[in-house]
C-alpha cells in the first residue's frame, strides 16, 4: 500500500476500509509513514470526516498498534473517561469505588491538556506515587487491589502517540473522529469490556456548545461499541468548576475529604455516583443505573472506597497512612492570598478557560509540553454561579509559590467572574444520557 493513494482517497471523501487503516496505523507506529503524509491524511480527517465504519477501523487499527492487555480476573474490567474539565477530580474517587464494588479498574489517564488538568498531575502531588509503571505492574496492582490509575505505557496506542503530536503542531485536534480514535484506541488498550464517558459541555470545557458535545458523545459510544465494549456516554455540565478548588494538590483534598467522609462537594459527589452507576449496570454489577448509584455512594460512606484507595497508593510507592495522615502528606504552597470583589453583584458566568489560565500562570499546568509543574499551587474556595457577592468578597483564594506570582494570576483570574443583576437559569448537572 501506499501513503499518497490512502491520503488522496480520504481528500476525495472515499471510505478506505479496515487494511487500508490498518496499514496506515502500523506505519504511524512504525515510522514508515512520515510526518508529511501523517499531518496530511490529519488534515484530510479533518475536512472529510471518516464514516462510522472507517472510524471504527481506525480506533481498532491505532489500539492494536501497540499492546492490548488481557485479562482473567474474577470480575469485569471497566473504566470511565472524561473529556475534560476544572475541578474534575471524578477519577481518583470512582476508580476505588468501583473496585470496593467488584470491577476491577485498570485507569490510564492522561496529564492536563489546554487549560484543563489531568488525573496524573493531580496523582503526582501524592509523595512517592509513581504513575509511570510497566503493564505487568499496572496488571499486578489491578488484580491485586482492584484499581490503579497511572499513566500510558510507550507501548500503549504508539499509533495514537505520534498522530497527537502531529495533530498538535498541524492544527488537526478539532476533529470529531481523531479525538474519537485518539481517546479510544488507548482506552480500549486496556482490555475493557465497560467504558462510561463523560462528555462535558460548558465555558471550562472543550466543547462548549452541546451539540458539539453530543456528536462528540454520539460518535464515542457508537465506536466503542463498534469495537466490541459496552459503553455509554453522559453529557455534563462545565459552566463552573465541578469542586471549589483547581490546581493538583488542592484537587486530592478535595477527593480525600470526601473519601474520608470529612467534607463533600455535591456536584463532585452526585456526578461520581452516576458515572459509577453507568459503568457497574454497563457490566453487570448493578441491575440499573441508578441501583449501581447506590452501591458507589454506600462504598464511599462506608470507607471501602477510601481502603482501596490507599492501598492503591501503596502499592504504587506513595505514603503507606496516606488515608489516614493525607492532611500532613500534601504539600502546600507558602503564599496564600483572596481575589477580592470590587463590586456588589450575583455571579453570572465563570470563564473556565480563564480560571485555567489562572492556574498555569502560577505554575499549576504547562504552558507548553515537558513543562514542570508546582503541584501546590493553585484556587481553592472558588464562588459558584448565583451567589450574591459583596464588595470585598473573596471571589477565590489562590494558592502561589510567591507574592509576584499570586498578584499576575489575581489580575488573570479577576476577569474569570462575571457579575451582575440577575442570578443565571440554573443548568443542571448532567444534560442527558446517550448509550
Ligand atoms: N484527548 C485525547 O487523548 N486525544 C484527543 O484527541 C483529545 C483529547
Amino acid at each position: 500500500m501506499d501513503a499518497r493513494d490512502i491520503i488522496a482517497q480520504l481528500r476525495r471523501g472515499e471510505p478506505l476500509g479496515v487494511s487500508a487503516l490498518e496499514w496506515f496505523a502500523q506505519g504511524l507506529a512504525s515510522g514508515a509513514v512520515s510526518d508529511a503524509q501523517a499531518g496530511a491524511f490529519a488534515m484530510a480527517v479533518c475536512l472529510r470526516g471518516l464514516s462510522p465504519e472507517d472510524r471504527t477501523a481506525l480506533t481498532c487499527a491505532m489500539r492494536d498498534s501497540g499492546k492490548v492487555l488481557n485479562w482473567d480476573l474474577p470480575g469485569p474490567v471497566v473504566d470511565k473517561h472524561s473529556t475534560g474539565g476544572l475541578g474534575d477530580c471524578v477519577s481518583l474517587l470512582l476508580a476505588p469505588a468501583l473496585a470496593a464494588c467488584g470491577a476491577f479498574v485498570p485507569m490510564i489517564s492522561g496529564r492536563g491538556l489546554g487549560h484543563t488538568g489531568g488525573t496524573l498531575d493531580k496523582l503526582a502531588a501524592i509523595p512517592g506515587y509513581r504513575t509511570e509503571v510497566g503493564l505487568s505492574e499496572l496488571k499486578a496492582v489491578t488484580a491485586q487491589v482492584g484499581c490503579a490509575v497511572v499513566g500510558a505505557s510507550r507501548n500503549i496506542a504508539p499509533a495514537d502517540k505520534r498522530l497527537y503530536a502531529i495533530r498538535d503542531v498541524s492544527g488537526t485536534v478539532e476533529s470529531r473522529d481523531l479525538i474519537t480514535a485518539s481517546i479510544l484506541s488507548k482506552k480500549l488498550a486496556a482490555g475493557l469490556e465497560g467504558l462510561v464517558l463523560d462528555v462535558k459541555t460548558g465555558s471550562g470545557a472543550f466543547m462548549t456548545d452541546i451539540e458539539a458535545a453530543r456528536d462528540l458523545a454520539h460518535a464515542l459510544v457508537r465506536t466503542a461499541q463498534g469495537a466490541g465494549c459496552m459503553a455509554s456516554a453522559l453529557i455534563t455540565d462545565m459552566n463552573q468548576p465541578l469542586v471549589g478548588s483547581c490546581g493538583n494538590a488542592l484537587e486530592v483534598i478535595e477527593v480525600m475529604e470526601t473519601l474520608t467522609g470529612t467534607g463533600v462537594t455535591p456536584a463532585l459527589w452526585d456526578l461520581t455516583c452516576t458515572l459509577g452507576g453507568e459503568a457497574l449496570a454497563l457490566v453487570g454489577l448493578a441491575e440499573d443505573a441508578a441501583d449501581g448509584a447506590g452501591r458507589i455512594a454506600q462504598v464511599l460512606e462506608s470507607g471501602e472506597a477510601a481502603l482501596r484507595f490507599g492501598e492503591m497508593v501503596a502499592e504504587l510507592g506513595g505514603p503507606l497512612d496516606f488515608v489516614e495522615r493525607w492532611r500532613d502528606r500534601l504539600p502546600a504552597a507558602p503564599v496564600v492570598r483572596p481575589v477580592r470583589a470590587d463590586r456588589t453583584g450575583i455571579v453570572q458566568a465563570i470563564d473556565g478557560r480563564m480560571l485555567g489560565r489562572g492556574v498555569i500562570a502560577l505554575g499549576g499546568g504547562r504552558h507548553r509540553e515537558g513543562d514542570r509543574i508546582d503541584v501546590s499551587v493553585g484556587v481553592s474556595e472558588i464562588v459558584m454561579l448565583g451567589e450574591a457577592i459583596m464588595p470585598g468578597m473573596t471571589l477565590a483564594l489562590i494558592h502561589a509559590a510567591n507574592a509576584d506570582e499570586a498578584e499576575d494570576a489575581a489580575r488573570i483570574l479577576r476577569g474569570a467572574f462575571t457579575l451582575g443583576d440577575a442570578a443565571p437559569r440554573p443548568a443542571p448537572l448532567i444534560y442527558e444520557r446517550i448509550g
